[in-house]
């Protein structure tokens, strides 16, 4: 038999410094040159329809290199023509941090470095950083110091992970064995203004809507106390068992927060999982200025947040932090077997991918943890607090309009109202008519460049929300956003109208 030819190198891949430091320095560029104009020529978004987007950016793959000056020019186009700003002052819409500096920076280093975070010998000091971060956030907020937990994608993730575990240590058998057949009907309570992703992650975790009980809220649109136990009665009664209550600390709608010490008494009374849903307001309990509002958060099971909305950190990380870590190995740990561990003869630390339904993760904490020693703490005091106050001030000036009308008190760094012509103030009938004109409001907004706000549906009625998670809001977005609404609303009206109401 002829031996093998030895094979030759193939370094095409293995770009040296050199090169590394010519397309660093493009990109560099590119991300100053977005900085200088966030705040200047840049719209916060722009009238492009996905077939546009599409035929401008879609490439073919070349089957040979792309010369770096067309690669650069290709990324300038993304980024500047193609691209809407969630960083730009004018973005208040849905719940998407601004992206901190830092943090940008430091998931650069964290893509070079490129550690595996499912394995703590793939990434020691990452792992080591995680967690932290983690004992940081569990005690600002109270919670035990056995506390573990990760980060991890989003808020979504965290709720499915959540209720998981919620499923592992109260169904009362062994679900991971024996599957979702073996035992009654689980049931999980929320209130009617928890986020979607409850639902749906009841529904992947074969609950199903069937296993979802939506619970009526106060004039605050806080989960009733009262109504949570009359259900899981309820439940009871009938043969269904309660795993699980999810206290919302900051609705996505308005930011109300649920009486979370209230739930966390009934969880103790009936044996159940208190997670909390704190994506979007659990960063404020971290400060020393609204931390009272969540009073109650140190008692739960387990708690999101997510940094990457209201810690203002790039995409994506979100936290999980539960009680204690034994919870999470008896929910998710496996057994690989070209994964061996001798603790004690490596003194190596616990590996994420027993603890969680990940295995290779990314080093997300990175930027949360680079972005904290960059800015310190108390300039994510004052920040949070300042979006509380900018959401109250354009409250105000909602109230103070004749042609604006407040739809829910402010929560948070959020606020929710709708433009309403004098003449069809409280008209009862005009009501449809007022969803109407304020969704096709919100939708010429959102397409005029300058401001970007989204909505939320309050107590059956549209209306426009701002949302700030973005340190480069100010009040003059305020007032902005309440110029664009009336000088929109007014056109749109004397189009809309004529057809619709008499
Ligand atoms: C209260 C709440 N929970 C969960 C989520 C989902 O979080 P993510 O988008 O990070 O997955 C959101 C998103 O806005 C939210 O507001």
């Amino acid at each position: 038999m002829t031996p093998t030819t030895r094979p030759t190198p193939e370094r095409a891949l293995d770009w040296t410094p050199a090169e590394a430091r010519a397309l660093g320095d493009e990109a560099l560029d590119i991300w100053v040159e977005l900085l200088e104009r966030l705040r200047d020529d840049l719209p916060v978004a722009r009238n492009r329809s996905a077939a546009q987007v599409s035929e401008a950016v879609g490439l073919e793959i070349p089957s040979q290199p792309m010369p770096l000056d067309d690669l650069a020019a290709y990324l300038r186009r993304v980024v500047f023509d193609e691209s809407m700003y969630p960083g730009h002052p004018g973005f208040v819409a849905y719940i998407s941090g601004a992206g901190t500096v830092p943090g940008a920076a430091a998931d650069l280093i964290a893509a070079g470095l490129n550690q595996n975070t499912g394995g703590w010998r793939l990434s020691p000091a990452a792992s080591e950083i995680e967690q932290h971060l983690i004992r940081w956030f569990a005690a600002r907020l109270g919670m035990p110091m056995s506390s573990s937990g990760y980060i991890t994608t989003g808020g979504a993730m965290v709720n499915f992970i959540a209720l998981a575990l919620a499923r592992t240590h109260h169904a009362g058998w062994d679900v991971r064995a024996d599957g979702m057949l073996a035992g009654p009907q689980l049931s999980v309570y929320v209130s009617s203004e928890v986020h979607d992703t409850v639902d749906r992650a009841a529904q992947m975790l074969g609950l199903g809507d069937a296993g979802i009980r939506h619970i009526h809220t106060d004039g605050e649109l806080r989960m009733e106390v009262d109504a949570l136990r009359a259900a899981i009665e309820q439940d009871l009664a009938a043969g269904i068992r309660p795993i699980a209550v999810v206290g919302s600390a900051g609705t996505t709608g308005t930011g109300a927060i649920d009486p979370l010490d209230a739930i966390a008494d009934v969880c103790t009374e009936y044996g159940l999982w208190f997670h909390v849903d704190g994506a979007y307001g659990g960063a404020a309990a971290l400060t020393d200025a609204l931390r009272h509002l969540f009073t109650g958060i140190e008692r739960a099971d387990s708690v999101g947040f997510d940094p990457h909305k209201w810690l203002y950190t790039p995409m994506a990380g979100a936290c999980l932090l539960v009680r204690d870590q034994t919870l999470l190995e008896e929910a998710f740990a496996v057994h690989a077997t070209y994964i061996v561990d001798d603790d004690e003869h490596t003194g190596w630390g616990a590996d994420v991918y027993t603890l969680s339904p990940h295995f290779s993760r990314s080093f997300a904490a990175l930027k949360i943890w680079v972005s904290l020693l960059a800015h310190g703490w108390d300039a994510y005091e004052r920040r949070i607090t300042h979006d509380v106050a900018l959401a109250r001030y354009l409250h105000d000036a909602v109230v103070a309009h004749p042609e604006l009308e407040a739809i829910a008190a402010p929560g948070l760094s959020i606020t929710c109202f709708r433009f309403v012509p004098p003449d069809l103030a409280g008209r009862v009938e005009a009501d449809r008519y007022l969803d109407e004109l304020n969704e096709r409001l919100m939708f010429d907004l959102q397409l005029g460049g300058r401001v970007f706000p989204s909505n939320a549906i309050v107590g059956g009625r549209f209306a426009l929300r701002s949302c700030i998670v973005n340190f480069r809001t100010e009040a003059d977005t305020m007032d902005e956003l309440i110029s664009e609404t009336l000088r929109l609303g007014r056109g749109l009206d004397a189009e809309l109208r004529p057809e619709v109401l008499p």
